[in-house]
């Protein structure tokens, strides 16, 4: 069906909007329609060219996707070559190139050359073909004289436009550019593959390649790939301009993205200069890059200077060190945070990597480690991206050795001594030693002194800084057993401030057990949570003694919370900490019962249950008995007056027994408590 004249005009007329839209969107990066309306322009256009499928273009915006898959790339014949660069890696490097120019060019002391500057983007080199402003075809670059045919990949690319944009481009043009993947698009990739059990991609530039030597371009579409050029081919006669700066500024009118990073300089100075700006920039950029490219400007002067081998006289890139490099790990050893977080590090043999030695590289954690299954003996890649820590990004599996060894986690922290823990689904393991840590200590006592816990005024974390690096303070009760002189001995401290402190140590001693609890920072023990414990337990002695199945007795005690409190107690350095805290007079009122609580028909009575109830919840169970007066404990102890034993009853049933303490059924509790 041949469509109406006012269809057709309509269609080309969606058609420019989308392109307006397209390159604002992917070429500017300023979009200014939502996806939702640029969406619905596309699907108005898609529509009314399958109703009229005589008005469709190869060039239609509808033209990015839907291609079917090609049986095997056809080749290319790239009529004028595409060279690669020739490469500089220090100061002298590129002062040498200058020089070799000038004196080819013949150019008197005074005559600085002119530069074109832009990053080296690490992806890889493509060739587009224009012919009347419509992309006809996309290469690789292959050797340089023979590439591949990816049109049908290079269409789905959004920053590439299908029809150039203005009047007066020429009847030929061929662009030549870098197709990358964004970092972010990288992550999102593997994140996903990694979702799907799939193999990851080793790096952006990787990535970037596989995805344009797709045999289907639905594949290559799902990719997130974008593109800079920085050069032109081929270009028809008579439309070429004078120097690659206004060559670049034509690429931009016809809607190509050029990098924005680019500069115009003037001698070798200026160019040292922007290799140090762009080298400092280089992690803040969305993309990688391995180092500068410097061309001649002027075009007149690269055809005197014309090329070697493969590379231009009139272009050099200088290189960044390597991020990444391979190297053996000696050893995993693990290292404890001030929040006793345990991290694997690995012990590297030495390796420069990013301007730097590398001697270890952090594998973040347990999780990690295992998931990159990093064993020591192992052949691994180390990246060191600029002044982040190294860290190990993959295992060069094929180069594993026989006796290569599995890492473990330390049952022990290995500073000191008190038992990791690794709770179920968490990727970090911690040393529960929080008290006694040397590691962990001046967040310990910081934590320990702060207004909610403690509440030591005057004691802050400067302070607490130089009590611990001086050796003075170990463990919370030391803060204690300060003295005037001690703390007068510290930097910036008069006389009368230190005896605040010794003051506001006094004071702090009066407390509450909630807050006592809050300050051993106990993980997971939050305010909230102290306080819950510190309601229901209210005698430490028996807190301390709780198994987990007591713990989680507690309101908003779950298994994580209850396993961590038992841990912590059962470190002996910890109980030793808080013994030596007690004996320097820290108190808190025991809660008094109101005085009627005395008439109440349970009152005095200690109840502790264990087992399943069948007619009442525990909680409905422990909220009656103190209703009543009574005191519901977490153990077993000499102070417990009855024990409930429900269906299938803990080791406290057991305890109970062995101490002759009564044990009732839940009938008689039901009795007891009038239900
Ligand atoms: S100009 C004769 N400019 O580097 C000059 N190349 O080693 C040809 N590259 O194959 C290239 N960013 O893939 C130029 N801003 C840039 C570049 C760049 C990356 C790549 C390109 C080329 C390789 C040469």
């Amino acid at each position: 069906m041949t469509a109406p004249k006012q269809t057709a005009a309509h269609v080309e007329e969606l058609r420019q909007q989308i392109r307006h839209h397209n390159h604002l969107y992917y070429v500017l990066d300023d979009p200014q329609l939502s996806d939702a309306r640029y969406d619905r322009l596309l699907r108005e256009l898609g529509k009314l060219e399958a109703k009229y499928p005589d008005l469709i273009t190869e060039d239609s915006p509808t033209q990015r996707v839907g291609a079917k898959p090609v049986k095997a790339f056809n080749q290319v014949h790239h009529r004028l070559p595409m060279l690669s660069l020739d490469n500089a890696f220090d100061e002298d490097e590129l002062r040498n190139f200058d020089r070799r120019l000038r004196d080819r060019l013949k150019l008197d002391d005074s005559e600085e050359v002119e530069y074109a500057a832009e990053p080296k983007l690490d992806g890889l080199a493509v060739s587009i073909l224009y012919e009347d402003g419509s992309l006809v075809r996309g290469a690789t670059r292959g050797d340089g004289r023979t590439g591949e045919d990816v049109t049908h990949n290079i269409k789905t690319i959004h920053a590439i436009p299908l029809r150039l944009t203005g009047s007066d481009h020429p009847p030929l043009l061929e662009v030549r550019g870098e197709v990358i993947m964004p970092r972010a698009g990288f992550d999102a990739l593997n994140a996903r593959a990694r979702g799907k059990g799939e193999k990851e991609f080793v790096n952006p530039r990787n990535a970037a390649a596989g995805s344009l030597r797709q045999l289907d371009p639905g594949i290559t579409a799902q990719r997130p790939l974008d593109i800079y050029f920085y050069g032109i081919g081929e270009i028809s006669a008579g439309h070429a301009a004078p120097t690659h700066a206004m060559a670049m500024q034509l690429l931009r009118q016809w809607g190509l993205k050029v990098s924005p990073e680019s500069a115009l300089l003037t001698g070798v100075e200026q160019c040292l200069a922007y290799y140090a700006a762009i080298f400092g920039k280089r992690g803040s950029l969305p993309y990688d890059i391995d180092g500068v490219v410097f061309k001649v400007n002027r075009f007149d002067y690269r055809e005197t200077l014309g090329f070697v081998a493969r590379a231009p006289r009139w272009a050099i890139a200088q290189k960044f060190p390597a991020e990444e490099e391979t190297t053996i790990v000696k050893d995993v050893e693990f290292q404890v945070g001030r929040t006793g977080a345990l991290t694997p590090v690995a012990r590297l043999d030495p390796v420069f990597v990013g301007g730097v030695t590398v001697s270890n590289a952090t594998l973040h954690n347990m999780d990690e480690l295992q998931r990159k299954d990093v064993r020591i003996g192992d052949t691994v890649v180390v990246r060191r991206a600029g002044d982040v820590i190294p860290e190990i990004v993959s295992v060069i599996k094929k180069k594993r050795p026989g006796k290569s060894r599995k890492v473990r986690l330390p049952a022990k922290c290995p500073v000191c001594g008190a038992d990791v823990e690794r709770p179920e689904n968490e990727a970090v393991a911690r040393c529960s030693g929080g008290l006694y840590c040397p590691a962990q200590r001046k967040e310990a006592i910081k934590h320990f002194a702060s207004r909610r816990a403690m509440d030591v005024d005057g004691v802050g974390d400067k302070i607490v800084d130089q009590l611990v690096e001086t050796g003075i303070v170990k463990t919370p009760a030391d803060l204690y057993r300060l003295s005037l002189e001690n703390l007068s001995a510290l930097d910036r401290m008069a006389e009368k401030s230190a005896g605040n402190i010794l003051e506001a140590l006094e004071k702090s001693k009066q407390t509450s057990l909630a807050r006592f609890l809050f300050a051993l920072g106990i993980r997971e023990v939050g305010e909230a949570t102290a306080l819950s414990l510190s309601a229901y337990f209210t005698d430490l002695d028996e807190l301390m003694a709780a198994d987990e199945e007591a713990l989680m007795a507690v309101q908003d005690v779950g298994t994580v919370v209850a396993s961590h409190v038992r841990t912590f107690f059962q470190q002996t350095h910890n109980k030793e900490i808080i013994d030596a805290l007690l004996a320097q007079g820290i108190r808190w009122p025991v809660e008094p019962r109101a005085a009627s609580d005395d008439q109440l028909p349970l009152a005095g009575k200690v109840f502790v249950l264990t087992g399943t109830l069948d007619k009442l919840t525990r909680d409905q169970a422990k909220s009656r008995l103190r209703e009543l007066g009574a005191k519901v404990a977490g153990s077993v102890s000499r102070k417990t007056d009855f024990v409930v034993a429900g269906e299938k009853p803990g080791s406290k049933y057991e305890k109970a027994l062995n101490m002759g303490i009564s044990v009732i059924d839940e009938e008689a509790l039901l009795q007891l408590i009038g239900k």
